[in-house]
């Protein structure tokens, strides 16, 4: 590091999301966020899922605003950025390729340095920056495309613990939303459509019951909800009892597998970490849960510039501008 405090700028478009976002690295190596823009691509919503030539696109027309966007939320000059970080993977290409080439020309053009950042490594940032935890602890990454848990024994080590065998929860809060005509994003409708269900209408089994691995499944239970759709069940007793049975088993998976690790700190983040009745079961464990901050659970540019903060916290090299962007990209590394 060379001088303090330090502002790096993330990008995030790996997805339907144009995010941009600025921290700010102090001397003692704390981290704030200053800025953190999105720009949620509406375009989907017609079609029910993400259409990735339309976001590559729609990521080209918006960086820019976005960027401008984050630094008048931050206060500063384009020329006060001291360091750039883009998602690289995994994500749909197209996508990536946007913020990556971005990020790599304004380091550039700066002249300072670029880090290629992993997505669910900032997701987990996006939490673990909450109180400038420092590993060990557990991840649970929970989102569109991911449940993961992962030990994390030291900063930058990741060893997967479990993951789901089909479904990512998210995919199964957004795919029963649609199935009940709840709309999409599907997380958030079914969440909202909770609250006035009955948890009890509709019986789910929890998957993989007994299980001695740290796995998760979402398939049976997409597949009961359309069975009980068919069947005339209510759209909000449905988002209820389904709400409850994956929190429950995203919970009881978690809770065994911190155990087993002998971790009291859990890392909950991704997308349905903004969810209300998950966060309320976790808290009501005996573990230390630390979840992202408003506006950081979702894909967002400011967890991208926090794992750029860690990569420069680390002493990591910064990436060569060569680097690509990669849609399977796993986090395991240990
Ligand atoms: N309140 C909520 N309750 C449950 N799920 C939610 C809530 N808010 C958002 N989600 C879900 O979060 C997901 C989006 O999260 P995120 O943006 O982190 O995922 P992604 O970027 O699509 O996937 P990945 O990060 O795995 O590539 C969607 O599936 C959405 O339905
Ligand atoms: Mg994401």
């Amino acid at each position: 590091m060379t001088q303090a405090p330090l502002y790096i700028l993330g990008i995030d478009t790996s997805c339907d999301d144009t995010g941009v976002g600025i921290v700010e690295l102090s001397a003692s190596g704390s981290v704030q966020v200053r800025a953190n823009r999105i720009w949620t691509q509406a375009v989907h919503a017609q079609y029910g899922g993400v259409m990735p030539e339309l976001a590559s696109r729609e990521h080209v027309e918006r960086i820019d605003g976005v960027m401008a966007d984050a630094l008048a939320e931050a206060g500063l000059k384009v020329s006060d950025i001291g360091a750039v970080a883009a998602t690289s993977g995994p994500g749909l290409v197209g996508a990536l390729l946007v913020g990556l080439m971005y990020g790599k020309g304004l380091a550039q053009a700066l002249d300072v340095p670029f880090f290629a950042a992993h997505h669910l490594e900032g997701h987990i940032f996006a939490a673990a920056s909450e109180d400038n935890l420092q590993a060990p602890y557990l991840a649970l990454v929970v989102s569109g495309g991911h449940t993961h848990l992962f030990d994390v024994p030291e900063e930058g080590k990741y060893i997967l613990v479990g993951a789901t065998r089909d479904d990512a929860a998210g995919e199964a809060f957004d795919k029963i939303a649609r199935l009940a005509g709840l709309g999409y994003p599907g997380g958030p409708a079914i969440a909202e459509a909770a609250l006035r269900g009955n948890p009890d209408a509709v019986p789910f089994k929890e998957p993989l019951q007994g299980q001695k691995a740290f796995e998760f499944s979402f398939s049976g239970l997409k597949t009961a909800a359309l069975l009980a759709h068919k069947a005339g069940a209510k759209p909000e007793d449905l988002a209820a009892s389904f709400q409850r049975a994956a929190v429950h088993v995203l919970v009881k998976t978690t809770r065994r597998a911190a155990e087993a690790y002998g971790r009291q700190t859990v890392v909950v983040s991704g997308g349905v970490a903004a969810n209300t009745a998950l966060r309320e079961a976790f808290n009501q464990t005996d573990l230390h849960v630390v979840f992202p901050g408003k506006g950081l659970n979702t894909d967002n540019g400011a967890m991208i510039a926090l794992a750029g903060a860690a990569a420069l916290r680390a002493g990591r090299a910064p990436s060569p501008l060569a680097a690509g962007a990669t849609a399977y990209a796993p986090l395991a590394n240990g």
